[in-house]
């Protein structure tokens, strides 16, 4: 029986691998799409969405949702994602601004369904502003796998916090108190899930004849040139969709009970994730994870027509030796 899952997203390149991952994997039922600010614009990250479910054939309904932070200003990661959130790839449509319905969809979907999973795949502002808004939510949420934070990585905004977790640190503390069943998916795991160089050129190449290719090797390869510029890494970090991998295959990590809390700070602590916080949040986290079989579980059900297992596994050693040369 698939589990029925909501995914919160700010498309964004990983969260299109993401996304395209969620729709083909059988175990999971995927009712509603919703999105959020983070990198880049919620209207382009609702465009994005939609252009993203028309190739990957996502028919959920796609709901926009939060323009800013709870309390803070939206800050567009346009170096990491372009300025149209998908890298090299500039879509046929304009995004339009469409009204904030997302808190509410979470809610009504929550209701219909027992035990829903939301996998959250940016800043946590409309599920925050949907535990406030509507009682019955939480009680009605299932597990709820969140890409986001870091515990022992240098972070991607400051060197300490990742940028969902820094994005809207004040929805961090509200989903963290509702005591919900949290599965953290930190950096510390999702830095492992690289897709390499060769593999972004061979799309790119695919891309000549194949339409669906160039979508990915022109969205992936923005993401890789922002690696190689940013950090020497010939390939490029696919942090979303390793939670849609746990959501199905929590094997796939090991994972360890923790005491959680985020620091609301304006210093390069915004976002951190505080271990054994005063009063923090008990959350289920990712410590190690199987990368070359997420990467080849992206294979098949992602770049299989046009890249082989052999060649993207080859990430998962990319990915421990560039750590093993960075010290974090
Ligand atoms: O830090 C990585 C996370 O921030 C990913 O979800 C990426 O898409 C951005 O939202
Ligand atoms: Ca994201």
């Amino acid at each position: 029986m698939p589990s029925a899952v909501l995914i919160d997203c700010d498309p964004g390149i990983d969260d299109a691998v993401a996304l395209a991952l969620a729709a083909r994997l059988p175990e999971l039922e995927l009712l509603r799409v919703t999105t959020c600010h983070g990198n880049t614009d919620v209207a382009r990250a609702t465009r994005n969405a939609r252009e993203i479910a028309r190739r990957v054939g996502i028919d959920a309904p796609i709901t926009a949702g939060a323009a800013a932070p709870l309390r803070r200003p939206a800050h567009p990661a346009r170096e990491t994602h372009g300025d149209e959130g998908l890298g090299y790839w500039i879509p046929d449509q304009a995004a339009h601004a469409e009204p904030d319905h997302a808190a509410q969809a979470i809610a009504e979907v929550a209701a219909a369904t027992h035990r829903l999973t939301v996998i959250s795949l940016g800043p946590l502002t409309n599920l925050a502003r949907a535990i406030a808004a509507f009682d019955h939510v939480v009680p009605a949420l299932g597990p709820i796998f969140i890409m986001g934070g870091t515990i022992g990585v240098r972070g991607t905004q400051t060197r300490w916090s990742e940028f969902n977790w820094w994005g809207d640190p004040e929805a961090v503390e509200v989903v963290l108190a509702a005591g919900l069943d949290i599965r953290l998916v930190p950096l510390d795991v999702t830095r492992r899930i690289v897709v390499p160089g060769d593999a972004v050129r061979a799309l790119r190449d695919a891309g000549r004849a194949d339409d669906d290719a160039r979508f990915w090797g022109e969205a992936l390869g923005f993401y890789m040139d922002f690696h190689r510029g940013y950090e020497g890494l010939d390939g490029c970090v696919v942090n979303d969709p390793l939670a849609v991998a746990l959501a199905v295959d929590p094997s796939l990590a090991t994972w360890r009970d923790l005491r959680i809390g985020v620091s609301v700070s304006d210093d390069d602590r915004r976002g951190a994730i505080v271990v054994d916080a005063e009063g923090g949040a008990q959350a289920r986290v990712a410590m190690t994870v199987r990368a070359a079989d997420v990467l080849a579980l992206l294979t098949q059900h992602v770049f299989a027509p046009w890249l082989t297992e052999s060649l993207v596994r080859r990430g998962a050693q990319q990915a421990a030796q560039w750590l093993e040369e960075h010290p974090q």
